[in-house]
């Protein structure tokens, strides 16, 4: 091979490299940057026993298939609703979650239709 072929090469598979890098780094920073805007949604429905129990129902019919009744990670999706990482997000920050999806997660802006559903989610969730 001579020196200048082997350079082609060389410094194609560095901007192979780079550009897989950076794709790797924009998706992962995708997956689970919240805005500091989305986390200071202020969570407008109060989490009395009626919102927790709406809250409940709606995670059973359609989000305990992935995360499992306890919401502990057990099961299909890895998050855990019962851990300190979890906990210490604003409802903003959930909410926003639950909108948006990433991965393997679905967005429910839209499968959910009305916005104090999704907040009712947000208000049974913390109760994990
Ligand atoms: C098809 C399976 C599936 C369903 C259904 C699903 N989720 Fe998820 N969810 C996931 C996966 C997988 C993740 C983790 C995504 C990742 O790690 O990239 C996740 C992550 C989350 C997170 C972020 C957790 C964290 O640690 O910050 C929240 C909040 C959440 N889901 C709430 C819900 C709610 C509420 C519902 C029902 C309305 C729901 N999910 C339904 C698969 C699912």
């Amino acid at each position: 091979m001579t020196k200048s072929k082997f350079n082609k090469i060389a410094t194609s598979i560095s901007v192979f490299a780079l550009v897989l890098c950076l794709v790797s780094f924009v998706s992962f920073q995708k997956a689970w940057t919240v805005s500091a805007a989305d986390s200071g949604i202020k969570n407008p429905v109060k989490a009395d026993a009626a919102s927790v129990a709406a809250g409940k129902a709606l995670y059973t019919k359609s989000c305990k298939m992935c995360h499992g009744e306890k919401g502990d990670s057990k099961a299909a999706a890895p998050s855990n609703f019962t851990s300190k990482e979890f906990k210490a997000q604003t409802d903003g920050a959930i909410y926003t979650k639950i909108n948006n999806g990433f991965g393997k997660m679905p967005a429910y802006k839209a499968k959910i239709k009305e916005d104090k559903e999704r907040w009712n989610l947000v208000n049974y969730l913390r109760t994990l």
